[in-house]
């Protein structure tokens, strides 16, 4: 067997809530007395979706038209048995990748732009704005907000914006509004550019120059492509349809892993097996995947902090290295992210999730690696997952141990070749 496919009507009915089974309580977020980031919070989402952020609800059911557009991008994703890299390596171990990088936009985000999309439409909304690192989620909203009739307007990462062109194409092909940041758009953008016009830039910044835009105008909401409750949420159908895949198969997870940038992918990948961790029912090890420039999870503190530059968001609970850092400019760009996802935070300070790190040149020796064995080219941000699961599976070599470990790929890395040349040609830091 060499792919796990599921049929349309396989799509998940529900995403799963782990707010209704966490181990201890959640961290209710809070704000600053000046900055009144709660009270601000229904200016900038749309109802539906902070309704879910606070949601206790286990299972919250998915909208009928969010469901026919998870078709339409090519929902269930196959789930991949890696026998080129089992070979490659010589493990006894079973690798197994999902797909999602094989959506229209190339990678997991579609699944929360659609649903945050759709909630947003609801409200009668008629604008979106949003940050973007790599792209990613930039081009998920762009397609989304396309396919329910709303404006986007994403503010990309300066460094970014000029490591990957493309992305600006992909995202005005579906209408959308690309301003690279920090820019002169916005209060805050020209305060960053006072004090230094060439800033390359950050997920943090991006995400205060949204905000502030939302803040502005009525009919403009903000979009969040990671971190928040909600988009971990739309993210399990991942895990969802993995439980299926490999129950059709009998195999149970021993080993889990993701990348991390605010984590939404690992998230909607493991929450839906972290429950039956909980119930007892499997022993699974779940692993965060991170690049060793931006160490969150490994050397961030866990404690509350905002999830912007400018201090626009409430105060999360979460690992973080401080909302002013700045990370190097690595490929990665959808993992260069000072903070984490505050449930993702809660399950790795309680030790059900475990951290690693990864450097910039093993994650371009992993994806040249994979796809000459399994023909795909990976997103730099998901070689670390694969990295990861690799090192598991020599492990698996040396301790003869005939694990399943399954790696999620995010993305694919077909607008990353800079990255991949500037390896190839041996000019990478
Ligand atoms: C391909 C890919 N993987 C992973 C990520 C990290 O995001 P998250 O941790 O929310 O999955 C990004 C973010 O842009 C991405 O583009």
């Amino acid at each position: 067997m060499q792919r796990v496919t599921l049929p349309a009507k396989a799509i998940p009915k529900r995403w799963y809530n782990i707010a209704a089974d966490l181990p201890v309580e959640f961290p209710e977020y809070s704000q600053t007395e000046e900055g009144k980031q709660l009270e601000n919070l229904p200016k900038i989402f749309s109802s539906g979706v902070l309704e879910q952020e606070m949601s206790q609800k286990r299972y919250i059911t998915i909208p009928k038209k969010v469901r026919k557009l998870y078709k339409k991008i090519g929902r269930p994703s196959p789930l991949y048995r890696a026998k080129g890299l089992e070979d490659h390596l010589d493990t006894p171990a079973k690798i197994f990748y999902k797909r999602e990088d094989l959506s229209p936009t190339g990678s997991h985000k579609l699944n929360s732009a659609l649903a945050q999309a759709y909630y947003a439409k609801k409200d009668k909304a008629e604008m979106l704005t949003t940050e973007t690192g790599a792209g990613q989620w930039g081009s998920a909203l762009a397609l989304a907000c396309n396919m329910m009739d709303i404006d986007c307007r994403v503010y990309m990462v300066q460094v970014s914006y000029q490591q990957k062109p493309y992305r600006k194409a992909v995202m005005q092909l579906y209408n959308g509004e690309i301003i690279p940041s920090p820019s002169d758009k916005t209060e805050y953008g020209r305060k960053v550019l006072a004090k230094d016009p060439d800033h390359p830039g950050s997920l943090g910044i991006a995400i205060s120059e949204a905000i502030e835009d939302a803040l502005k105008d009525e009919k403009t909401y903000y979009s969040l492509g990671s971190v928040l409750n909600h988009v971990m949420l739309h993210q399990t159908v991942i895990g969802l349809e993995m439980k299926k895949q490999l129950s059709l198969i009998d195999a149970e997870p021993d080993i889990m892993v993701g990348c991390v940038g605010g984590g939404s992918n690992l998230a909607g990948s493991i929450f839906p097996f972290v429950k039956d961790q909980l119930d007892g029912n499997i022993n699974c090890k779940f692993i965060a995947a991170e690049p060793n420039s931006c160490p969150t999870l490994t050397q961030g503190e866990y404690r509350y902090d905002h999830g912007d530059t400018a201090g626009m968001t409430p105060l999360i609970k979460m690992y973080t290295l401080g909302h002013d850092f700045v990370p190097p400019s690595v490929h990665a760009g959808g993992l260069r992210y000072h903070g984490m996802s505050p449930l993702v935070a809660l399950l790795a300070h309680e030790k059900i999730i475990e951290a690693r790190t990864v450097t910039q040149t093993e994650i371009f020796e992993t994806g040249k690696i994979f796809a000459d064995v399994e023909g795909v080219i990976p997103a730099p941000e998901s070689c670390h997952a694969i990295k990861v699961g690799m090192d598991e599976a020599i492990k698996c070599r040396r301790e003869k141990e005939e694990k399943n470990i399954i790696i999620t790929l995010s993305g694919h890395g077909l607008l990353d070749l800079q990255g991949y040349d500037d390896y190839l040609e041996g000019k990478l830091s």
